[in-house]
């Protein structure tokens, strides 16, 4: 049946089929074709989209702007807005809904951006929480079908660190609905919900999909992607004590690298990254817990097995993908 995602909320993949992952999967490798060749869209022309954050952003409202300017959209990125202040979740969206012809949300809680899709009337696009961040599985697996030699439902991607974070929980669902192996390498306490885990498992047993969450770094073996995020996400920086000290065996470094037994092996992380101490939070850490690198090493993350900033470009492209699939002519 042929796919059509027009009027779609894009809120997290679970709401979406295998089918309708891969025609964003395909329209963003389209897109991205078209622009190296210099060829301009206009899908959205005549069309306004709205950009609201609560947390920080460089790639997503990048791509975001990017990809509907490149598309003919006008865009406003709402800063210093009565949002969550003066003005409900419910009476923004309904505000916001009678201005634009779509919103892209980045925050804290899955029920704001849930709400905002409710009342507003008009696509909403999750830019972030703290439960999903389900537009950068779209980019992380465009980019292993760039880089790996076999299909993805052929390929073992391997999460390590904190999995039971918007990053941990995004790429098992994604693995979960295209049938890939997926395992998350972490300690106890930083395992996916369990319900989560559960329900992911048995739907990988209708997609081909294997889901497995352990705390051994042999889980590593036979990755064809190695995938980091930071041990702290936004919205936690009084939790950097605790998590280094669960997660300081669990850095990917060139030894665990090698442990993967695969000279092809990807390395993948949704940036930003502390590999150095060239940020000022990251020498923060450096004085207070004399870590000079975090989740990776600064030697992984520079190497040439390390695909992070195609990953970061395709945040564009799938970006616009899902822009156009949603609210494009
Ligand atoms: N990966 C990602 O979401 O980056 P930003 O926080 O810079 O948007
Ligand atoms: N888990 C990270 C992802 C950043 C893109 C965070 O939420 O801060």
């Amino acid at each position: 049946m042929a796919v059509n995602l027009k009027g779609r909320n894009f809120l997290t993949l679970k709401d979406f089929t295998p089918d309708e992952i891969n025609y964003l999967l395909n329209l963003a490798h389209d897109l991205k074709a078209k622009k190296r060749l210099g060829i301009k869209g206009n899908s959205m022309a005549g069309k306004n989209i709205v950009l609201l954050f609560e947390k920080t952003s460089t790639r997503t409202r990048c791509a975001f702007e990017v990809g509907a300017m490149d598309e003919g959209a006008g865009v406003t990125f709402l800063a210093n807005s009565q949002f969550g202040k003066k003005e409900s979740v419910e009476d923004t969206a309904k505000v916001l809904g009678r201005m634009f012809d779509g919103i892209e949300f980045r925050g804290f809680k899955q029920e704001t951006v849930e709400d905002l899709a409710k009342y507003s009337g008009v696509p909403v696009w999750n830019g972030l929480t703290d439960l999903y961040h389900p537009t950068q599985v779209l980019a992380d697996f465009m980019t292993m079908q760039e880089h790996t030699a076999k299909p993805l439902n052929k390929c073992k991607l391997v999460f390590v660190g904190d999995a039971r974070n918007n990053m941990g929980n995004s790429l098992m669902i994604g693995a979960a609905k295209l049938g890939m192996d997926f395992t998350a390498v972490a300690p106890k306490e930083l395992w996916p919900n369990e319900e989560l885990t559960k329900e992911m498992q048995a739907l990988g047993a209708e997609t081909g999909a294997t889901i497995t969450i352990t705390d051994d770094l042999d889980g590593v073996k036979g990755a064809d992607a190695i995938y980091a995020d930071v041990w702290v996400s936004m919205g936690e920086e009084d939790k950097f004590a605790e998590r280094i000290d669960l997660l300081k065996d669990y850095q990917v470094n060139a030894e665990l690298m090698k442990r993967t037994e695969n000279p092809d092996v990807i390395f993948l992380h949704c940036l930003p990254s502390f590999h150095d101490l060239n940020t000022s939070i990251g020498k923060e850490v450096y004085e207070k817990f004399g870590l000079k690198e975090m989740e990776v090493t600064d030697e992984v993350f520079r190497s040439s097995c390390s695909k992070v900033f195609d990953e970061a470009e395709n945040r564009l492209h799938t970006i616009k993908a899902v822009m156009v699939a949603t609210i494009g002519a």
